[in-house]
């Protein structure tokens, strides 16, 4: 069955609904028959339909746009979506150390605008008694899953039981991006920004980038950058979109930042500037822009891979994709814009100091306000972590880049997405 975004779904849902209720009527028809002439109407619309539940379970470690449309797509195929995020300690058994703690997981994960319901520290593999927890418990019709095959170290299928009881959907692997990838990107950036060519980072370098037709671009002073194999498409955007505007009577509220490596510590300043309006406009910042500030390594992920993250994210209402760096007169006019807004936690924040200070307009009108940050974490801390303990990534990659190549070599064209 196609999982073609909200237009299959409802369309999936209305044949069911008409299932439901000719079978219903039948069966009324067949009780009441020789008693009434006429089945009152009322009486079948009443009856409610029981949503139909679906489950994913994840890691959603270093979580990106590509986890999100797994989540869109899964949340297609029903009217709730469960999602089970793996606790920290089976991770480290299963996979390393996460980069991401549980805390910091749940909080991505429940800000996913298709996301109904989280559960913590889910098991990493469906056991036989965690699947009837699912089915009696959470009320769930159907565990969903990637085309990707997903072996347990023992060998056999995580979802051979969800299979056998024919409570299995499957769904299409969003292409271009992996977390293996980004963190590839990540290691290259700080590769080269040591000075010395350090051999653990250059067989890193070849490491990722003899994966899935990963192309090194020289950037022209000799140091390699990175290409996403991601293909903005306008429909991908439109699925992740909102598709509505502010209501005629909205207060509009704009933050801008590049939201590179999109983490917890965003997804928390956007909940506070949302509540403090109606209708959230993010302003992203274009690649060049992020690079003039932040260094020619950055960002690590491209502006079209950025505004799919926070799009993705409930607190968002629309995005500027490629938002100047000064927030303008015509700016805030165009948009109606009520209250700007930057958060005291960012990589960037002598705007005061700067002569250019891009919050000038917003700061004269009188329309500025600085918000207190939640967390502490900023895209370096991500950097930061991988960094760290890159040693245990690196064996983790190694594998897990191996079974990537060759889902990429056994690739074939599976329609749906
Ligand atoms: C502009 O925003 C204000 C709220 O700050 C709202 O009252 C007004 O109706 C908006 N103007 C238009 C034209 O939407």
């Amino acid at each position: 069955m196609s999982s073609d975004g909200n237009l299959s779904g409802s369309a999936h849902q209305s044949s069911r609904f008409l299932a439901t209720w000719l079978i219903g009527g039948v069966v009324l028809g067949i009780s009441v028959l020789g008693f009434y002439s006429v089945i009152p109407k009322g009486i079948l619309k009443k009856k409610k339909k029981r949503p139909v539940r679906v489950y994913m379970d994840g890691c959603f470690d270093m979580m990106h746009y590509g986890h999100c449309n797994a989540l869109r797509q899964a949340r297609a195929l029903g009217d709730q979506l469960v999602v089970g995020v793996v606790s920290d300690a089976e991770i480290i058994v299963n996979k390393g150390p996460p980069v991401t703690p549980l805390e910091e997981r749940m909080i991505m994960v429940n800000a996913v605008k298709w996301v109904d319901e989280v559960i913590p520290d889910a098991p990493y593999a469906i056991t036989e008694e965690f699947m009837k927890k699912l089915f009696d418990e959470y009320n769930i019709d159907y565990i969903i899953h990637g085309d990707d095959p997903c072996v347990l170290p023992d060998g056999t299928d995580a979802y051979a039981l969800a299979k056998k009881a024919g409570r299995y959907k499957q769904i299409k692997r969003t292409e271009g991006v992996s977390s293996t990838d980004i963190v590839g990107r990540m290691l290259l950036c700080v590769r080269e920004r040591s000075t010395a060519d350090s051999p653990k980072h250059s067989s890193l370098q070849r490491q990722f980038s003899h994966g899935h037709n990963q192309k090194l671009v020289d950037g022209g002073s000799g140091t390699g950058t990175r290409v996403s194999h991601f293909l903005p498409t306008s429909r991908r955007i439109v699925q992740f979109s909102n598709g509505r505007g502010p209501g005629p009577d909205s207060r509009i509220v704009y933050i801008d930042g590049a939201f590179d490596l999109f983490h917890a510590g965003h997804v928390e300043i956007l909940r506070l500037a949302r509540g403090l309006g109606d209708f959230l406009l993010v302003g992203i910042h274009p690649d060049h822009t992020v690079s003039a500030h932040r260094g020619a390594h950055r960002p690590i992920m491209n502006l079209h891979e950025r505004s799919l993250s926070v799009l993705a994210c409930r607190y968002v209402d629309e995005v500027i994709i490629g938002a100047p760096w000064e927030v303008s007169k015509d700016t805030i006019t165009t948009f109606n814009i009520s209250l700007v807004v930057c958060g005291t936690v960012a990589e960037y924040n002598d705007y005061q100091k700067d002569k250019n200070n891009p919050y000038a307009v917003p700061m004269s009108m009188g329309i500025f306000q600085t918000l207190e940050s939640p967390l502490e974490i900023t895209t370096s801390t991500i950097i930061k972590r991988i960094v760290s303990n890159h040693e245990a990534y690196q064996k983790r990659n190694e594998k897990k880049g191996e079974s990537e190549r060759k889902y990429y070599e056994g690739k074939t064209f599976v329609t749906g997405d």
